[in-house]
């Protein structure tokens, strides 16, 4: 009669398997459950429900340096100078071209001409950098561009890390000379 108890109560755990949408059986727990909240989940414990954190004012996330320049361009475009000016060695030029295809290529295209894939549902027009304007920037003002955003821009500095920001200006100026004709 024992075994018979047991043997039902064995059936009954492993048989919920995880098959279908059912979670498994969590026998041992340890932190299946948490208090954890997701990004972007409504969080009750704060008074406006927002999860996603503004980080305290005067912190640094561990390990990241803040944008020295972000609120002060002109100070940005004193100070700031390209240690790789006119250098297009393909050492350069491959790490350019590797975060300008996986960051920027998707709203200014592959040429830069304003014309990625997503411009059909983008709700306002992405200028071309291959224009006379941005052909007459200095390579600090486009670094500032990348490291700050610009009006409806946002910053890419959590994406492009700050030493391989020049190798992509060089990029985007190697895009410039080797497509004179394109604007
Ligand atoms: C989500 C789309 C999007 C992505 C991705 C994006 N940009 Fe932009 N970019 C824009 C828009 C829109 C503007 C115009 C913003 C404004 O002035 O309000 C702009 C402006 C610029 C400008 C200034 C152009 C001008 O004529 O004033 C530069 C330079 C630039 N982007 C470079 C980059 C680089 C380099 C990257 C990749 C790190 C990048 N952008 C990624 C949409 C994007």
């Amino acid at each position: 009669m024992k075994k018979g108890i047991i043997g039902l109560l064995a059936f009954s755990i492993f048989s919920c398997g995880p098959s279908g949408n059912k979670p498994n059986v969590e026998i041992i727990q340890d932190m299946m459950e948490q208090p954890a909240i997701k990004a972007q989940k409504q969080d009750d414990f704060i008074e406006n429900g927002i999860s996603s954190r503004v980080p305290p004012e005067n912190t640094q996330p561990v390990g990241k340096k803040p944008y020295a320049y972000a609120m002060d361009i002109s100070k940005a475009m004193a100070e700031l100078k390209n240690p790789l000016e006119g250098q297009m060695s393909s050492e350069v030029l491959f790490v350019g071209q590797k975060y300008f295809n996986t960051n920027c290529m998707v709203c200014h295209g592959q040429k830069a001409l304003g014309d990625g894939p997503i411009k059909p549902s983008y709700p306002i027009p992405i200028p071309s950098l291959m224009s006379d304007k941005i052909r007459g920037w200095s390579d600090a003002q486009i670094f500032h561009v990348i490291s700050a955003g610009q009006g409806l821009m946002g910053s890419y500095a959590s994406h492009v890390p700050e030493k391989y920001r020049w190798q992509l200006v060089n990029y985007v100026r190697h895009l410039q000379q080797s497509q004179p004709e394109l604007r």
